[in-house]
């Protein structure tokens, strides 16, 4: 089919040359740490992708267990067309709606089962990347806003090779801002708590904080304004951006951020620092039998990495499928009043806290998919009683932490994401608004989604929050003047919450009480489908 009349091309041609080669994409960015070669989208080819760029040392062999370690000037030539390894982790044999349903929230592992009960093929130690996506014709006078995502994943899984987060629709409707997403160790790698370590902990969050030194560093290269970083994550990384504040309150090198169901207050902190008991529990088993601390450690550091992630993801699984009264062993987060502190309440009255403006969301039905559910009838669902305690978890946690940023007079802004979209859920019609689901929305990565949007609310509602969001972090003070309040806990009806894809409407406003009484006010009702 001819699209433009033939004697229009040289016309066309000949007055188009010079600005088409103005905005031709630049797909070569040289910074400090490396000279990096990127690609166009090939479904959005407005958009420019660079999936491949080292934040940090690779963590291995004697950087294994260690904070990690600022990369050395280079200018090394590095292909970015594809994705590097997710970092170490494990394919979970037990059955879920996660690997059953819903299975484009896991990490990409290239035709291993959803359900191995092994080392995740495609993840590996050598895995501290990030990924960039910007306009195609960002250059590095563009100084466009920064969205710095940090994946969830329970701090066991995760990564940012994710079809459903990733951000090239986004960036396409926009053409106006920069979206970075972020590996960090997890689960033995991450957080070891090892008696050899000293105390020293929490290396995936260390891996976090890198990270947005990187792209604070380099990130104008790719066309991003280091002045406008706003850090986001969901889940585990909802918290781990909320723990940030504390942690970096001095030098937050952010000036935002949007937490997505996940807190620091009421995060479970791991005891095991005090005794490093379970990665004793797995050096016995793996062949490092050392009373002595730094020996056991450091033959640990020699065990190679698949046998560590079979023999402990091994052993959880048979937690739940062989044998659930044997002693649990997990590797999180823990207190070291560095990165991760005892008490966020106490720090929240000191004021120890970065002073920056926060979107907070939870999901309406938070738990549906996170708590147990009969995996043989799979139609019954999980015990609703046990979906609304654990939901209220993570919705208290958010009601609280606003309250004492209110007390703080940090502006904090509250979403409740409430859609129920067939094509979201699989199907599955106890999902609804399941943990995770409100990614689809931010990313519009529900167009790529195995299953087509089948209602048109779906549409305006990802429209409606992806421009929110976009809106605050090109302008954090920008929501009021767009009719979205910040929440206020003292306001009659307990302040007012953003409401998304629930009843009917892309985004309605609802008064605090409606969503979070429950929380606060004896008797209150708690209604997971709004
Ligand atoms: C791309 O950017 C690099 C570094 O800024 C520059 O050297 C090169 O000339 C640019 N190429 C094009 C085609 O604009
Ligand atoms: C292009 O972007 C879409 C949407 O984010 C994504 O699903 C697809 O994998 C991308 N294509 C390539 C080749 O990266
Ligand atoms: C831990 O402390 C011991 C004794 O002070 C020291 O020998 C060792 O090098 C330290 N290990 C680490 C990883 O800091
Ligand atoms: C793991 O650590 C927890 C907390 O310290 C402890 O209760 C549990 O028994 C440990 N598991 C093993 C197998 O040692
Ligand atoms: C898991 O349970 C199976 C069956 O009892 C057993 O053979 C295997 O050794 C167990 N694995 C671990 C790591 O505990
Ligand atoms: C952290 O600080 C608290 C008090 O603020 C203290 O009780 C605790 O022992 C400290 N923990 C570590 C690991 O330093
Ligand atoms: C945390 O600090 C608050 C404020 O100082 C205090 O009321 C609370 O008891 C502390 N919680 C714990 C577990 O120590
Ligand atoms: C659901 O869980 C609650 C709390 O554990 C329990 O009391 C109740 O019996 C359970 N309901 C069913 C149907 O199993
Ligand atoms: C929220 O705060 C209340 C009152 O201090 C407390 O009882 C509740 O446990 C907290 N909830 C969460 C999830 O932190
Ligand atoms: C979820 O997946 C399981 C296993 O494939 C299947 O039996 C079930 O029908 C699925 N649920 C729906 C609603 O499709
Ligand atoms: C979600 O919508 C479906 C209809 O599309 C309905 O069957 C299901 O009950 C709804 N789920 C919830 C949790 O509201």
């Amino acid at each position: 089919m001819m699209l433009v009349d033939p004697n229009l091309l040289f016309l066309l041609v000949g007055l188009a040359g010079p600005t088409f080669a103005a905005t031709q994409p630049n797909l070569t960015v040289k910074v400090r740490t490396g000279t990096f070669v990127g690609n166009l989208n090939d479904t959005y080819p407005d958009v420019r992708q660079f999936k491949y760029i080292p934040y940090a040392k690779p963590p291995v062999g004697p950087l294994r267990w260690m904070p990690p370690q600022r990369l050395d000037d280079s200018s090394e030539v590095i292909d970015s067309t594809t994705f590097g390894p997710s970092c170490s982790q494990y394919v979970t044999a037990v059955p879920s709606a996660w690997a059953l349903n819903i299975t484009g929230n896991l990490i990409v592992n290239y035709g291993e089962s959803l359900l191995a009960g092994q080392v995740a093929q495609n993840s590996a130690e050598d895995c501290l990347t990030l990924a960039i996506w910007t306009p195609a014709t960002a250059s590095a006078a563009s100084k466009l806003p920064v969205i710095h995502f940090l994946t969830g994943g329970g701090d066991v899984t995760g990564g940012v090779n994710i079809p459903t987060q990733l951000p090239a629709h986004w960036v396409h409707a926009s053409q106006a801002h920069v979206v970075v997403t972020t590996n960090y160790r997890v689960n033995i790698f991450g957080y070891p708590n090892a008696r050899g370590l000293n105390g020293s902990a929490n290396f995936g969050l260390r891996d976090q904080r890198a990270a947005v030194e990187w792209v604070a560093e380099n990130i104008a290269g790719f066309g991003g304004d280091p002045a406008q970083i706003t850090l986001w994550g969901q889940s585990a990384g909802a918290s781990a951006t909320d723990m940030y504040l504390f942690a970096h309150h001095a030098d937050p090198l952010v000036r935002a951020s949007v937490s997505s169901s996940g807190e620091a207050l009421g995060h479970a902190q791991n005891p095991d620092i005090a005794t490093g008991s379970n990665f004793t529990f797995v050096a016995k088993a793996l062949g490092c039998d050392f009373e002595d601390a730094a020996l056991e450690l450091e033959c640990m550091r020699r065990v190679p990495m698949p046998r560590i992630e079979n023999f402990v993801g091994q052993y959880q699984d048979n937690s739940t499928l062989v044998d659930s009264s044997q002693p649990a062993i997990a590797f999180t987060r823990a207190v070291d009043n560095v990165t991760v502190f005892a008490n966020y309440t106490e720090r929240y009255l000191q004021g120890q806290i970065a002073k920056l403006p926060k979107i907070i969301g939870t999901t309406a039905r938070e738990a549906s998919a996170l708590v147990p559910y009969p995996i043989h009838d799979v139609a019954a669902g999980p015990n609703e009683t046990l979906v609304v305690a654990s939901t209220l978890a993570t919705v208290c946690a958010a009601h609280n932490t606003t309250v004492l940023r209110n007390a703080l007079g940090l502006p904090t802004f509250r979403y409740e994401w409430g859609g129920n979209f067939s094509d979201l859920t699989g199907g599955v019609a106890w999902l609804g608004a399941y943990h995770y689901s409100d990614l689809y929305m931010f990313f519009g990565s529900y167009l790529i989604n195995p299953l087509p949007p089948a209602d048109p609310l779906e549409a305006s509602t990802a429209r409606a929050m992806q421009d929110f969001l976009l809106d605050f972090v090109r302008d954090p003070t920008s929501l009021p003047g767009r009719g979205w309040p910040e929440y206020r806990a003292g306001a009659e009806g307990g302040g007012q919450i953003a409401q998304f894809g629930a009843d009917g409407r892309a985004f309605k406003l609802v008064s605090g009480d409606s969503v979070e009484a429950a929380c606060h006010i004896p008797g209150a009702v708690y209604n997971t489908t709004p």
